[in-house]
């Protein structure tokens, strides 16, 4: 009988493992272990206390609020921290409709967002609200036009995702800022996988809302921030002893928050090099792969996309045999985003850019990352040809490709 992981034998010796799921989530980078360290044992204080242990929590997190809001270029104080980015996209949705329900009661939203976004507006529907989702064109772009159109007297919020976490698209977000802040309506970007790799500016962004999140940017899991600008009218959905300014009770997470920090202090630092030598090596694996393999089709903008992120469907080929077939190689990939992969459901994103559902289920994501080297890039291109080969052969679509 034929054996799949024996041809490839050979190959598998020479490698460690590879992961190329950064959009899923990152390593923490070593630099930002160190720093939280000593937040775990000698400083532990709780930043609501007034003796010396609290002051000296407190100041570590007004430091960090700092360093995080130096990234967007937003006030220190117009920073909320949270414990994921599901958590800052669900109080932006829930949050504003409440406040503000006396304005009106529409939200427009892209039909590319995260679940959390997606779900958030499905549960506002249910209270009354009416969310209008708008289309996107094949390579998943919003048309500010097409939100200009759709902005009405009742509308309070736009929430558009700056970079889908699936296809790494990026959307005209200061255009579609310019015209929310003509119309006087609230607008929201989602920026857990771009914060970091690309500049945000939210004053130049006309970006009222942001969401960002730690562990998608080498800092640690259960840590995230909302950007709320000076004046939005916002109703918090954690009640209790008034952190974060009343807006997110809960004893604040000091040991995560700094982490968060010194990764955004890092991203500042490093992010235009990183993001040239990502997208080398991005082109380089798209431009081997759409050469050698035919029948393979990129996924999202050619070149407005995020300097990480790959994303093909390959003809007569299954998503979830790829991954198991590449897994079994040591390279870890992924079929969608991390919280929908485990679904088998074709993925909303690729629907909404015209795909079909057997199309959509043809997909690979490859999301490069900070430690991601040449060589794995040239491993991959060695093996991914062989292993769409002979998962052809044993398609059921019969289809023989040479
Ligand atoms: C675009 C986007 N938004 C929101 C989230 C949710 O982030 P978190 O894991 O911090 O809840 C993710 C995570 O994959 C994401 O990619």
């Amino acid at each position: 009988m034929f054996s799949f992981q024996n041809s490839f034998k050979g190959l598998r010796k020479t490698t460690t493992k590879i992961y190329l799921d950064y959009a899923a989530t990152t390593p923490v980078d070593p630099r930002v272990v160190k720093a939280m360290l000593p937040y775990f044992t000698g400083k532990f204080g709780n930043t609501m206390s007034l003796h010396s242990f609290g002051q000296e929590a407190k100041q570590a997190l007004e430091e960090s609020r700092e360093q995080v809001s130096n990234l967007m270029g937003a006030k220190p104080n117009e920073i909320i921290f949270t414990s994921s980015a599901t958590e800052s996209n669900n109080l932006v949705l829930k949050g504003i409709a409440f406040a503000n329900r006396n304005k009106g009661n529409h939200i427009i939203i892209s039909p590319i967002e995260h679940p959390c976004i997606m779900e958030s507006a499905k549960w506002l529907e249910k209270q009354g609200f009416e969310i209008t989702r708008l289309n996107v064109d094949k390579y998943g772009q919003v048309n500010p036009n097409d939100v200009k159109e759709a902005i009405k007297k009742e509308t309070l919020l736009v929430s558009i995702i700056h970079a889908t976490n699936e296809i790494g698209t990026i959307q005209p977000i200061e255009k579609i800022g310019k015209i929310c802040k003509e119309k006087g309506v609230y607008f929201h970007t989602d920026a857990v996988q771009s914060f970091g790799k690309i500049p945000i500016d939210v004053n130049k962004m006309n970006i009222d809302l942001l969401s960002a999140s730690s562990h998608k940017m080498y800092g640690p899991k259960g840590v995230a921030c909302l950007y709320v600008r000076k004046g939005v009218k916002i109703e918090p959905i954690l009640h209790g002893g008034g952190q974060e300014s009343g807006f997110r009770s809960s004893t604040v997470n000091v040991p995560g928050i700094v982490g968060f920090a010194k990764a955004c202090e890092i991203a500042k630092k490093e992010m235009g090099k990183e993001s040239r030598c990502l997208t080398r090596l991005r082109n380089k694996l798209i431009k081997g792969v759409l050469k050698n393999i035919k029948g393979a089709h990129l996924n999202g903008h050619p070149t407005k996309r995020l300097p990480n992120n790959v994303n093909f469907w390959f003809e007569f080929v299954e998503g979830e045999s790829m991954v198991i077939q590449l897994d079994l190689l040591g390279i870890a990939a992924s079929t969608g985003s991390a919280c929908s992969s485990a679904k088998l459901e074709p993925s909303h994103v690729l629907l909404a850019i015209g795909l079909r559902p057997e199309q959509a289920h043809g997909s690979l994501r490859l999301t490069l990352g900070r430690w991601t080297k040449e060589r794995e890039i040239n491993y991959v291109l060695k093996v991914l040809p062989e292993i769409i080969k002979k998962l052809r052969r044993i398609s059921p679509f019969k289809r023989t490709w040479k």
